[in-house]
């Protein structure tokens, strides 16, 4: 018996690409397991009336931990457009089907590294006043809370009457009092003390264990003073736990400007689930992009390892796939340390590490051409042949 049971959700578009790349590399390095495929995403939806399946849900409950490409997401009038014509008009509401499973299985603490590999030719680089260059060290892993603050799904547009009593009682709503229903939108930010002292928690033990000397929360306390707020108040009980490392305080605005200045002071940031999202996609962009941006979703029980790239549909239907398999082989390794083979996991790492830096073999992303058809006659790696030579480093 083999000793971990994956299931594999490979979703939509690209997923279905990078995935299978990803379980090639796991085998490589000799993770013991079984793979069991489930389906997600938009056929789900226009077949099912559901992007994330009863019987995906049921296998997660089951094994425990999945590995997941990417979904394709669509606006609601686009997606009741797609729904098969017996299953339009029968209520049916799009949901995305990973914020779904965030929500269902409470996978809170959402980790993404964003750590520059040497040699890689898409890592930020600075300019130093005496006029040259110099390329700084990233290696900043984003903490973003998955569950609540504007990704709740708590919102409206032209909220029912309850709703708007209750938005009218507030001194400040004043202002939008005679905005007539159909023109008006709510989302509502929620944080709880809970959640927020468990993505904090996990930010600073993992400062912890990778001995960085600071912790950063990143909110806008000055102007959501609720919610940012409490992410504020929350972070500073929880260092009280941690006296051994700083708690820095930055707001969001400031921290992407500051990407350009200092980017590698950052080790550990931790933020609400929409500004965590802006910052994991900005660091992202210092040390490689969407190419090499992985992440976990984990929770008390479950966790899901994706790449934080979507499903890049442009690309999806190219033979053979141009996308680059790191941000989902980076997404796999973590999903190998999770389990405690943190061994197997830095092999991975190292062997990534090592294609990048002999920069023999590039998808087209590492060397700035636009991705197409052409691609490959450019000179770039397909898909298969990156994965191919992380493996021949294992
Ligand atoms: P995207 O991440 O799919 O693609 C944006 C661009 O990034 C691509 O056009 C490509 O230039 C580049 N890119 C992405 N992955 C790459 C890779 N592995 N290698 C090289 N280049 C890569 O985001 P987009 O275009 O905004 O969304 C496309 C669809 O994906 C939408 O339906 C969206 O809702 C969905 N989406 C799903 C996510 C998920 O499954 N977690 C996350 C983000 C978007
Ligand atoms: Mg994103």
């Amino acid at each position: 018996m083999p000793k971990y049971t994956v299931v594999t959700m490979p979703g939509d578009g690209i997923g279905n690409q990078v995935l299978p790349e990803s379980l090639r590399v796991l085998k490589a390095v000799g993770f013991d397991a079984d793979y069991i495929h489930a389906d997600i995403g938009w056929d789900c939806w226009c077949n099912q009336g559901n992007a994330l399946p009863d019987r995906t849900i049921d296998l997660l409950t089951k094994h425990k931990l999945g590995l997941f490409g990417a979904i394709t997401s669509k606006p609601n009038k686009a997606a009741q457009a797609e729904l098969k014509p017996e299953l339009q008009g029968k209520g049916h509401v799009y949901y995305s089907p990973i914020v779904t499973m965030r929500q269902k299985f409470n996978l809170d603490i959402c980790m993404r590294p964003c750590i520059g590999f040497i040699g890689n030719p898409l890592n930020y680089i600075r300019k130093k006043t005496d006029g040259g260059v110099e390329e700084p060290q990233i290696n900043t892993t984003i903490f973003r809370q998955g569950t609540e603050g504007m990704y709740a799904g708590v919102e409206w547009t032209n909220p029912p009457e309850n709703v708007r009593a209750t938005l009218n009682s507030h001194p400040r709503f004043k202002a939008f009092a005679n905005v007539p229903g159909p023109d008006l939108a709510v989302s509502v930010r929620v944080i709880t003390r809970a959640a927020a002292r468990r993505i904090i928690t996990a930010a600073f033990e993992y400062a912890k264990k990778k001995k960085f000397k600071a912790v950063t929360i990143c909110e806008k306390p000055n102007v959501l003073r609720e919610t940012s707020g409490l992410m504020e108040e929350v972070a500073k009980e929880v260092h009280k736990s941690y006296p051994e490392i700083q708690l820095w305080s930055t707001n969001i605005d400031a921290q992407l400007m500051w990407l350009n200045k200092n980017p590698e002071d950052y080790n550990v940031v931790v933020a609400s689930n929409l500004f965590g999202d802006i910052l994991s996609d900005a660091f992202a962009g210092l040390v490689g992009g969407l190419g090499f941006a992985a992440s976990g979703n984990i929770g008390d029980d479950v966790a899901v390892f994706e790449p934080t790239h979507g499903s890049a549909p442009k690309y999806a239907e190219l033979n053979p796939p141009i996308v680059n398999p790191v941000a989902m082989i980076l997404s796999a390794a973590m999903m190998v340390e999770y389990v405690g083979e943190a061994d197997k996991s830095d092999r991975i790492k190292k062997a990534v590490a090592a294609v990048v830096k002999e920069g023999k073999v590039r998808t087209y992303d590492m060397m700035r051409i636009s991705g197409g058809a052409k691609s490959i006659s450019q000179g770039a790696a397909s898909t298969t042949q990156m994965a191919d030579a992380i493996q021949a480093k294992l």
